[in-house]
């Protein structure tokens, strides 16, 4: 079991990593104690900022050696609560923002190392610079870090053409839990030799390795990008776009994302300069984007003649094909204020489903009427990548509505949601991971077999329980 820090403790991590490294007044450790959502506050005596491999080596084998749990944290913009200590004071927390070195990038091979406190857009720029794109795009990418998309295997929004981050994944350098370093850096497409072990730290949110740096795949820059905003009836109508547009530019799509009007409506309320370019009678909208890399200025063209088609037919109610960057920034800058919005609109229940596209029209239905049933002060807000399947299908309060009876819904609504989306083939966690929210409904519903085997690669990989308690594996 791991134990407080005591004075000797404290002062060997101290050492590790050098005066500037580290944090221990209430006030310098306020922002690493609380996560994004303000769900959790935790306390911590010490916040470590290794700067090298080496110095986050020492702190995890004077961690191990003394029983200190760790808490690994990126640009703490995630959703779960993985990256926040837990309220015992006794868990240090290793941040990893001065590990934000572009270490390479090589063009030739459609490759680059980045450190893992390096933002995700700092990556972006830096593969961009060398004329290469890294596809990885949320919402959050100025803070995110590279080490928490890993942790937490990130989607977004371009996950249609270019996968989640474990697809964009080729290499990674990890400090295990007791000090010693996986080189696992490699560049290559083709690596059989043995188990896979880097996917296994992908996605397990800071349990089972720190994550220090990773060699990620890169893509040619697109040089032609189409922008639409494209007003629908319906999620059906919403999936046969879906299918009619990849028929037509097989794998330039790169993102299509589904909005309801109420979103719209929200941010367009609650955002500074953001507005809804067509009619306030759609119903539902859709973000589509296509991307060539063949310089030949088609796609806006093609987008326009393809969306053109689908009008004819009556799949299509209105659209803007954007002609500018401003513009095409202007249809981005609407869906990505999304969570924004409803924030400031007032308390929400969140739920990052998945389930196989042609589903996602049932999950809408189906969901919409569980809402009405068991939180009919909440008004439903689902949306998201609908091109891949997922939806955040999200409740937002009611105006007027009482906070506290509306959070209180929160148990039997999410309890149906997560049923629904199972039912349908689908995941409760499509995007967002486990962290500490939903650990231990993770427990509860995961496959024994699968839960086992999880448990038993814990205990290989961190035999004495010091990486992230409490998060994932309840
Ligand atoms: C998004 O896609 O906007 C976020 O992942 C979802 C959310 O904030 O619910
Ligand atoms: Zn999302």
């Amino acid at each position: 079991m791991p134990r407080p820090p005591d004075p000797a403790a404290i002062a060997e991590l101290k050492a590790a990593v050098g005066a500037g490294g580290w944090l221990e007044s209430p006030a310098d450790i306020a922002p690493y104690v609380e996560d994004f959502r303000k769900l959790y506050r935790g306390a911590t005596p010490l916040v470590l900022l290794p700067r090298s491999l080496a110095e986050a080596a020492t702190i995890l084998a004077v961690c191990n050696r003394r029983a200190i749990a760790v808490v690994p944290q990126g640009g703490n913009t995630g959703y779960c609560g993985a990256a926040t200590p837990d309220e015992s004071g006794t868990q240090v927390v290793v941040a990893m923002q001065r590990m934000k070195r572009v270490r390479e990038v090589d063009p030739e091979n459609y490759s680059m190392i980045v450190e893992a406190g390096c933002t995700l857009r700092a990556a972006q720029d830096a593969a961009q610079a060398a004329g290469r794109l890294f596809p990885l795009s949320l919402g959050s990418e100025g803070t995110a870090q590279i080490g928490g998309n890993l942790a937490t295997n990130a989607g977004g929004t371009a996950v249609l053409r270019y996968g989640m981050m474990r697809d964009l994944t080729l290499g990674l350098e990890v400090v295990l839990a007791d000090g010693r370093v996986l080189p696992a850096l490699q560049k290559l497409r083709k690596d059989n030799t043995g188990y896979d072990l880097k996917s296994l730290f992908i996605g397990s949110e800071g349990t089972l390795g720190l994550i220090t740096a990773a060699a990620l795949k890169l893509f040619p820059l697109p040089t032609d990008t189409a922008t639409a905003l494209v007003g629908v009836e319906s999620p059906r109508q919403a999936l046969a776009l879906l299918l009619r547009l990849r028929d037509a530019f097989a794998d330039q799509i790169t993102s299509f994302e589904l909005m309801p009007r109420l979103a719209v409506e929200l941010t367009v309320r609650h955002i500074d300069g953001v507005a809804n370019p067509l009619s306030e009678d759609d119903p539902w909208f859709v973000l589509v984007e296509i991307a060539a890399a063949d310089g030949a200025g088609r796609a806006s063209a093609q987008l326009t003649d393809a969306l053109a088609a689908a009008a004819a037919e009556g799949g299509v109610r209105s659209a803007l094909i954007a002609s500018s960057l401003a513009q095409s920034d202007a249809i981005w800058k609407l869906r990505e204020s999304v969570p924004a919005a409803q924030r400031l609109h007032g308390a929400s229940l969140k739920h990052d489903l998945s389930v196989p596209i042609s589903a996602v029209p049932r999950l809408i239905e189906l969901g919409t009427a569980l809402v009405e049933r068991i939180a009919p002060d909440g008004q439903t807000i689902a949306y998201g990548h609908v091109g891949d399947g997922n939806l955040h299908f999200n409740v937002s309060q009611r105006a007027g509505a009482d906070r506290d009876a509306f959070l209180a819904r929160q148990p039997a609504l999410e309890e149906a949601m997560f049923d629904l989306a199972l039912r349908l083939g689908g995941s409760f966690s499509a995007e967002h991971g486990i962290g500490k929210l939903k650990a231990a409904e993770f427990a509860r519903r995961a496959d024994p077999v699968e839960l086992g085997l999880m448990h038993d690669l814990k205990r290989v990989f961190d035999p004495k329980g010091i990486l992230n308690p409490g998060k994932v594996l309840a």
